[in-house]
């Protein structure tokens, strides 16, 4: 039996559905029932999960977000990604764990133009990547096997392509420095790696399509397939890293622009896929794919209105 954490969200809720599909018995541990499978209330603030029967832990939940220093949200972040990680481990006693962490836990401040698992984890631009990095360290004393997808997108994203589409005001996208190459993550290969990773040996795996993007290609094919008619510009890094700080500053919850948002679009991150690649995994989906299945129906929603303001945030 399989238990996966988050099973209500996004990747968790693909994770619950691909290990249902692969003929496995899925709990699903959180305050909401995931897509299949027995639901098991769990609230990572208050207490262990109940893992009776479960063979494997597949660590999907976490708090996401942006949230402002001293925040409320901030400290509740804490205490879903670190000490509710605390409480998992300690349930899990020794079962094979597979914690879904994230490359916002790698040095921002460093060259990620090839990004190996052993490059620093410090320096992170907000509470999110410090609370993911914590938690993981947690997870990999413990022997859990840890993946670090970057930019997951696919069916059912509420973040990624949701974001960026809402940032087209007045027919113009302005994304922050010339155009980078990034890695984005297919639900579905994330999806595969988390239930194969069970059998990989502990430690840290980079998570993401086979081959990264061009940033201004793959928004264009979004905005595209999306139906949305806009013109991208970039706005100079500076101005954007000055309006980031600005927004942070006067952001009571979570500004609409950060200096995190900023550092996802601006730089290159290409992650190393060579580790979780050596253990057979192959991640055959692509943002191309993605995009086919995107029709009328399926459109995220998207707002015209208003001035131009850069674009969000991805994980
Ligand atoms: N999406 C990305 O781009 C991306 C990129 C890299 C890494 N990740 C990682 O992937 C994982 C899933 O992210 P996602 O995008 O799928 O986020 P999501 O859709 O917001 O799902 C978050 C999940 O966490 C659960 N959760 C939150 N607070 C909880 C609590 N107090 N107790 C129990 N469960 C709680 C939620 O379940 P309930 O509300 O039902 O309790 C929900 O199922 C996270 O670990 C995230 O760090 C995501």
């Amino acid at each position: 039996m399989i238990a996966v954490t988050g099973a209500s969200g996004f990747c968790g809720g693909h994770v619950a559905r691909a290990a249902d599909a692969a003929g496995a018995r899925v709990v699903g541990l959180g305050r909401r029932p995931g897509p299949v499978g027995e639901h098991r209330f769990w609230d990572a603030t208050a207490g262990e999960p109940d893992l009776t029967g479960v063979d494997v832990v597949v660590h999907c939940a976490a708090a996401v977000g942006d949230p402002s220093p001293g925040s409320a949200a901030e400290a509740l972040m804490h205490d879903v990604n670190v000490v509710g990680t605390e409480r998992l481990l300690r349930a899990a006693a020794g079962r094979p764990v597979v914690w879904v962490s994230s490359a916002s836990v790698y040095d921002p401040r460093l060259d990620r133009s090839l990004v190996a698992e052993d490059h620093p984890r410090a320096g992170q631009l907000n509470a999110y990547g410090r609370t993911k990095a914590a938690g993981e360290e947690l997870a990999l004393a413990a022997g859990a096997v840890v993946l670090r997808p970057r930019a997951v997108y696919g069916p059912g994203d509420t973040t990624l392509l949701p974001r960026l589409l809402s940032r087209v005001r007045a027919g113009t996208l302005l994304l922050p420095g010339p155009d980078v190459r990034l890695s984005l993550t297919a639900v579905e290969n994330l999806a595969q790696a988390a239930l194969a990773a069970a059998a990989w040996p502990p430690g840290a795996y980079n998570i993401a399509d086979a081959q990264p993007y061009q940033r201004d290609a793959a928004v264009r094919a979004v905005l595209d397939a999306h139906g949305v008619r806009a013109r991208i510009r970039h706005l100079p890094l500076r101005l954007a890293r000055t309006a980031a700080r600005l927004a942070e500053a006067l952001a009571a919850a979570e500004p609409a622009l950060s200096r995190y948002a900023v550092d996802q679009l601006a730089h290159p991150v290409v992650l190393d896929l060579s580790r979780a690649r050596a253990r057979g995994w192959l991640p055959r989906h692509t943002l191309q794919d993605h995009l086919r299945g995107v029709g009328p129906d399926r459109r995220g929603p998207v707002s015209r209105g208003g001035p131009p303001g850069p674009a969000g945030p991805s994980r």
